[in-house]
């Protein structure tokens, strides 16, 4: 008789305040720095994992079409770990969807692995303990270890697997901010943050940014506990600036912004000095996120859309953590 085990578990991608990029074990994906970042509320990852002795292998649906080899590679390493903590050695069928569009760039890794690892984990019989959780994540993509904790969260950066994993800094309903997400371009990266990561010591620019990331850090974790949006604008765009600079500055180089990504961060910093308070970052891509009280959320998506060369705009309050959900 097959054994059949299932669990769906629900997670939100975050946009990180302060970045994360460079590894000091590419293999363990220990950070070379400690990151803040913000959960996306209206954003989700819903995913199934089905372990099922009759299965000949993994497979993967992404968005309700088979996922392409390297996508079910990644998700097989993952089972591949939750395998060997439960002790079971059944292969999985793994359903999985976003509620925003794929390609849009944004972080759907951060809630795919968080969904992932909760769902897997769950069906495996194990019931794993925040950190645990946030560090298994973790294995599948970095910023995923973020998407595990509620609201506002920081992941510390450690030398060992067991000391690097994310931790709540405050609560969803601590601060009523809003991200604007300006979706400039809808194709997939060239390069990918998993590629991405290596690069990063090639740049001379590396260890500048990484020298000033604790005084960021306590400036951003100060900023949010204050809810002060003019202090984690400045700190939040001087960070972003960096990780850019690295990305910009190492072999080869990574230049993910487009001409409108430019016109978006010039426009935020016009409307800042109307008095319209504001600040932005990007990710690993061209879309940019703006970061405005919920109060002017409505103004700044009406000014963000008439802006040339964006597409469209997405939304999140700050979100709350990865859950499982009923069967
Ligand atoms: O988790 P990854 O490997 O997709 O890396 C995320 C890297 C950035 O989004 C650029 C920064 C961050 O901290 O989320």
């Amino acid at each position: 008789m097959s054994s059949l085990k299932a669990a769906t578990a629900l997670a939100h991608p975050n946009i990180a305040f302060i970045k994360y990029w460079g590894n000091r074990d590419q293999a363990l994906r220990l950070p070379s720095n400690s990151s803040i970042s913000m959960n996306l509320a209206a954003l989700e990852t819903r995913t199934t994992v089905r372990f099922d002795g009759q299965l000949a292998a993994d497979g993967l649906d992404l968005n309700g079409a088979p996922a392409a080899p390297a996508q079910v590679a990644r998700v097989s390493a993952m089972l591949d770990l939750v395998r060997a903590m439960a002790g079971i050695s059944e292969f999985a069928q793994v359903t999985s969807s976003n509620n925003f569009p794929s390609g849009s760039g944004i972080a759907s890794s951060s809630s795919a692995f968080a969904a992932l690892a909760l769902a897997a984990s769950a069906a495996a019989g194990l019931a794993l303990d925040e950190p645990a959780l946030s560090r298994l994540s973790r294995r599948g993509s970095g910023s995923a270890s973020r998407s595990v904790p509620a609201g506002f969260v920081e992941w510390r950066a450690a030398d060992t697997d067991e000391e690097s994993y994310a931790v709540s800094v405050t609560g969803p309903e601590h601060w009523d901010l809003v991200d604007s997400i300006a979706v400039i371009s809808e194709e997939h990266k060239a390069v990918g943050s998993t590629a991405g990561h290596p690069l990063a010591d090639t740049s001379p620019l590396q260890a500048a940014r990484l020298h000033g990331v604790e005084q960021r850090l306590a400036q951003a974790r100060q900023a949010i506990l204050q809810r002060d949006l003019p202090a984690l604008a400045a700190v939040m765009e001087l960070d972003n600036h960096l990780m850019h600079a690295v990305m910009m500055t190492s072999s080869p180089p990574l230049l993910y912004w487009q001409p409108a990504s430019l016109a978006v961060i010039h426009a935020v910093a016009a409307w800042r000095a109307e008095g319209l308070q504001a600040g932005y970052t990007l990710d690993a891509g061209p879309n940019v996120h703006v970061l405005s009280a919920a109060a002017d959320a409505g103004e700044v998506a009406v000014r963000l859309g008439k802006i040339a060369g964006v597409q469209r705009v997405l939304q999140a309050a700050p979100g709350g953590p990865a859950r499982l959900l009923p069967a």
